[in-house]
């Protein structure tokens, strides 16, 4: 079989745009370039000065971890550089970063992004992962406004992720299906190795931290025990897989059918996900290969957004596990969120 790498593939498919002047193209290959560098660290993560905490919070209370600030200093540097993006919201950031320079005077895009998801796995050699999602810019000129991020996932016109695992694969979607890329490290090049990559309807695997459990939604302690029930004809109980990085975990339901959830918890009555640059990217390549994503109540890609780093709950994978999650949730969880 012929290799295609990603910036092959970006080129042919830039004629799926007739209007695209390549500016998505040139802001998907800025991101790979990112990706590599990122992927560097991480694979020598135990040998340099990369482990460990920086000794800050983020915005979100969270202990940042070295390597976090590196990946995000590393996809900010990308594009800003790239002259395609107007602003940049960043889990790492508590406002957004407008981009004002001579080569971003024309941007059309934003871009919101996880740098490093899974960082609870960045000191132990587990995968972890970069999430992206891509927005025209809503304000006419100048630099991106915190309004331009302020849109419904279904306006997002490309996301994606990368996982840095045993292999480094990059994973996105324009709305036109979803295609996976292998980096092979012999040429440095990310390479076609998952064309239109769809998810089964059906899975048997659930991903749900479970040390959580006295604090789920009844309807979601109701289906973890459907799951585990013993049933010849529906291939009971499911196996249990949860690696705590949801990129790792959701690629590897996409590719073998499961169902990842996260939901609220009397901790986090909002659920702990941010919606603008993990649930929303996520849900546009799930539904874009041919799976579900919603909030137990609703599609994640129609929730309205009113704050950078607002949270949800999150069920998403195979459409017919998905569908059954949220009829035990209508069944036996009154509060929506
Ligand atoms: P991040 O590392 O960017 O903060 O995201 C971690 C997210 C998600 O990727 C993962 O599935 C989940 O949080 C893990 O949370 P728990 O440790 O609470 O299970
Ligand atoms: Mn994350
Ligand atoms: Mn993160």
């Amino acid at each position: 079989m012929k290799t295609q790498t990603l910036g092959q593939f970006i080129i042919e498919k830039q004629a799926d745009f007739p209007f695209a002047k390549g500016e998505l193209s040139r802001l998907l290959r800025d991101i790979g370039i990112a990706a590599k560098i990122v992927n560097r660290e991480v694979n020598k993560a135990g040998l340099v000065e990369i482990l460990g905490e920086t000794g800050t919070t983020n915005i979100q209370g969270e202990r940042v971890k070295k390597l976090d600030v590196f990946a995000n200093d590393q996809f900010i540097a990308a594009l800003s550089a790239g002259g395609e993006v107007c602003a940049i919201a960043s889990e790492e950031n508590d406002e957004i970063i407008p981009i004002d320079s001579e080569v971003s005077k024309s941007a059309r895009y934003v871009v919101a992004m996880d740098p490093l998801d899974g960082s609870s796995n960045i000191d132990v050699n587990v995968s972890v992962g970069t999430i992206f999602s891509i927005y025209r810019r809503t304000t006419l000129s100048g630099p991106g406004t915190v309004e331009d991020f302020m849109q419904r996932g279904t306006e997002q016109v490309a996301a994606g992720y990368i996982i840095y695992g045993s292999s480094c694969m990059l994973v996105y979607t324009t709305g036109k299906g979803v295609n996976g890329f292998t980096l092979d490290p012999s040429i440095g090049e990310f390479c076609l190795s998952h064309p239109n990559m769809q998810t089964p309807k059906m899975g048997h695997v659930y991903s749900v931290n479970e040390g959580n459990y006295l604090h789920f939604p009844e309807g979601v302690k109701k289906y973890i025990k459907y799951c585990q029930d013993e049933d010849k004809a529906t291939n009971r109980p499911f196996s249990s897989r949860y690696i705590g990085s949801g990129v790792a975990d959701i690629h590897r339901n996409l590719i073998v059918g499961g169902i990842y959830i996260y939901p609220t918890t009397t901790k986090s009555p909002k659920g702990k996900l941010r919606l603008l640059y993990e649930c929303n990217p996520l849900a546009f390549i799930i539904e874009q290969a041919g799976g579900k994503a919603t909030t137990g109540g609703k599609r994640i890609m129609e929730v309205d957004i009113k704050e950078l780093h607002q949270r949800t709950p999150l069920f998403c994978g195979s459409s017919e596990m998905v569908d059954m999650a949220m009829d035990f949730m209508t069944k036996y969880t009154k509060e929506k969120v």
